[in-house]
Parts: C-alpha cells; structure tokens; sequence
C-alpha cells in the first residue's frame, strides 16, 4: 500500500462504515482512485467454467451491488468480478447502521439485507459496461424479501440480464434475507436449479452457472448440496458467503447482527470449500472466498481446492493495491513450490483442511 492510498484509508475509516463505502464508490467513478490495471501472466491466466480468467483474484459480490463502478473494478487488478446482488424489483434493505468495521478482527459485519436498485437498473448499467477489458464480469442474483416465489425470482433476473453479463451466480446463502438458506436444503435447491438451468439452457449463448453457499452447514448438509450441484449440471460453486459465527471477536461491533466476512471466516470458509473438494473430486471446479488478506491466503485457498478466489472485506483495510499484489504473490508461491501454472496447486494440500 502506497502513502495515498493510505491516506485515503485512514480518511475514510473516520467516517460511518456505509457512507465511506458510497464515498470509495464515488471516488472510483469520478476517476480518482489510480488504478493498476489487469494484471495476468502466463502461471496466472487460467480457465474457469469456460471463462477465460487474466488471473484468478476475483472481486466478490456485494461491493458493487449495483453495478456502478465495473469499467474501474475491470481495471483494478482482478481477473473477474461479481457485482450485485441484484433482485427483480428494487428495495431498500434493512434500517442502517447496517454494515460495521471490526477494525482489531480485520472484520466486518452486514446485514444489508439485498438492498439494490432492482433488475432494471443492473441490466442498463451492465449494457453500456466495456465489454473488451478481458475481466469477465458476473452478476449475483438474489430474491425479493417479500417475494412470494423466491425461485421465480432468481430466474427473473437471470433472463432480464444475461445477455449483458459473462456469468450468474445464485445466491441462496446470504444470512440477511429471512429464510433465503432454506434454499440450500436438497429439495428447494433441486426446484430452483432445474428452473434456473432450464431458463438458462433455453438461451442460444453460453452462460455459466454458479451457486454460492453458506459457511454455517454441516457434513452432511455440505455432502447434499455437493450431490444436487452435480446432478444439475452447474458450472462452479462458490464456497462461501458470510457467516452467523461469532467466536473469538475481539471488537466492540462482534455482537452486531448479521454476516460476519474477513480473517475470522477464513478457516471455517476453507474447511468447506475443502470438503466440497474432497466430495465432488474435480466434478465441478471451485471458488473459495472468505478471509484472504494476503497471497498466501489465496495461495491456501487454491491448496483447498479452488480454481479461482475472491475477496472484499480485506479491501476495506488493505485497499485495491492488495489484489496486484494477491496476483504477484500467488506467482511467487507457484515458483517456491516447482508449479508451472496455477491449475497445478489446485487442491495439493487439501487433506490439510478435512
Ligand atoms: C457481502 N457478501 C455478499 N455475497 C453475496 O453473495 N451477495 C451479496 O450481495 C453480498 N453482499 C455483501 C455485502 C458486504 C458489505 C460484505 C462484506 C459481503 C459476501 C461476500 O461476497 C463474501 O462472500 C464474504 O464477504 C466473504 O469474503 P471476504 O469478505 O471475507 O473476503
């Protein structure tokens, strides 16, 4: 992290966590944030789902819920980006304060509850996005807090944008929409996949579907879901969202309601994507998300089991210079161990996390 950028960190955690967030946003579309720009190489640039990765640090969803800054974010550093969640209809969300710094725990909770300007608004932002930076771009599709056919939804945005995304993610593990994790049980993700992948499969271009989950399932509930993404033919699952845990916080906001992301989640993230690894043995590829702060925590996660990561609450406290420097340190650790690309780590050390 350059002086500026620390500068701008220290001023922007003197202000309310959300509004610090819309000033970073502001800034980045106003064209003040310097950025690096894609980084790839050769040991890097890397496959995913049919996706063609530049490298494989990726920008998880909820930082760009609304798809405002994604010319600036393809610009940043990363190989891929999630924006969203995006419902069909727009909606405000949970009353705030509803996103804490738990700045000792390099932490942080949200329980925004998918506030986001609906399908719409994504889809004619997304339209006019640059589609030759080479970063593919995928949204993370959510469902109405008081919809009454949650799985409807999540078609319903798929189909109003998938012409103007690469990827979509279906998001039944955020914590912070009453009974949206009811949809990971067998029988309700059975439903929603198969009206997913039908609506899906009736386009006549590819798109790729992933699933995220949650942290917070047990063996078994982890073995289930394993079966039901196999069976309906997805293309990646995304290992995982925030958690309800809340062991060992040190900071004031520990107690907050919500979903709990950062360093704390990083074991428990890896010990899920690690049996999804074990469980489906190269069936479909993985992304693991949850606590990187550095490369050798990406490094891990790719050691776990994942082809590709994703981050955002160490952003918070590291800055978008970390994703330049996750990308260089990934190739540093490829190097030490004899690796020639990144597909080649994949899952080397993943009895370490079983
Ligand atoms: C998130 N996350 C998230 N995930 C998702 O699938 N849809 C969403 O809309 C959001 N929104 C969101 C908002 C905020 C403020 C945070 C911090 C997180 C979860 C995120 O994508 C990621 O899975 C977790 O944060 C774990 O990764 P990190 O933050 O530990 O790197």
């Amino acid at each position: 992290m350059n002086l500026i950028e620390k500068a701008g960190l220290m001023a922007l955690h003197r202000v309310d966590p959300e509004r610090s967030h819309r000033l970073a946003l502001m800034a980045m579309k106003a064209g003040f944030v310097p950025l690096s720009g894609t980084y790839t190489s050769p040991a890097l640039a890397t496959r995913l789902a049919g996706l063609d990765l530049p490298n494989p640090v990726g920008l998880a969803a909820g930082y760009d819920k609304n798809a405002e800054v994604v010319d600036a974010l393809t610009q940043a550093g990363f190989g891929w980006i999630e924006v969203g969640a995006i419902t069909p209809r727009a909606q405000t969300g949970n009353p705030k304060p509803r996103l804490f710094r738990l700045s000792e725990d390099q932490a942080v909770i949200n329980r925004f509850g998918f506030n986001n300007e609906g399908m719409d608004a994504a889809q004619s932002r997304l339209a006019k996005r640059n589609r030759r930076s080479g970063v593919p771009v995928g949204l993370n599709l959510g469902a109405n807090k008081d919809s009454v056919d949650r799985a409807a939804d999540y078609v319903a945005v798929l189909e109003r944008c998938a012409d103007v995304v690469d990827f979509v993610t279906v998001n039944v593990s955020s914590p912070n929409t009453e009974k949206l994790r009811d949809l990971q049980g067998a029988a309700a993700l059975t439903a929603l996949l198969r009206g997913v992948m039908a609506a899906r499969d009736a386009r006549d271009k590819p798109l790729p579907v992933f699933l995220k989950i949650a942290p917070d399932l047990n063996a078994d509930e982890i073995t289930e879901i394993a079966g039901v993404a196999r069976e309906a033919k997805l293309d990646a699952i995304i290992a995982t969202n925030t958690t309800l845990d809340r062991e060992g916080l040190k900071s004031a906001s520990g107690g907050e309601k919500g979903g709990l992301s950062g360093v704390p989640l990083f074991e428990k993230s890896t010990r899920v994507l690690a049996q999804l690894s074990r469980d489906l043995d190269g069936a479909l590829p993985l992304v693991g998300v949850g606590g990187i702060s550095s490369p050798a925590d990406a490094y891990a996660k790719i050691r776990a089991g994942a082809s590709a990561v994703q981050l955002y609450s160490a952003l918070v406290y590291k800055g978008l210079s970390l994703v330049t420097e996750i990308a260089k340190g990934l190739e540093t650790h490829l190097a030490k161990d004899g690796f020639g690309h990144i597909s080649d780590a994949v899952a080397t050390d993943r009895s370490a996390w079983l």
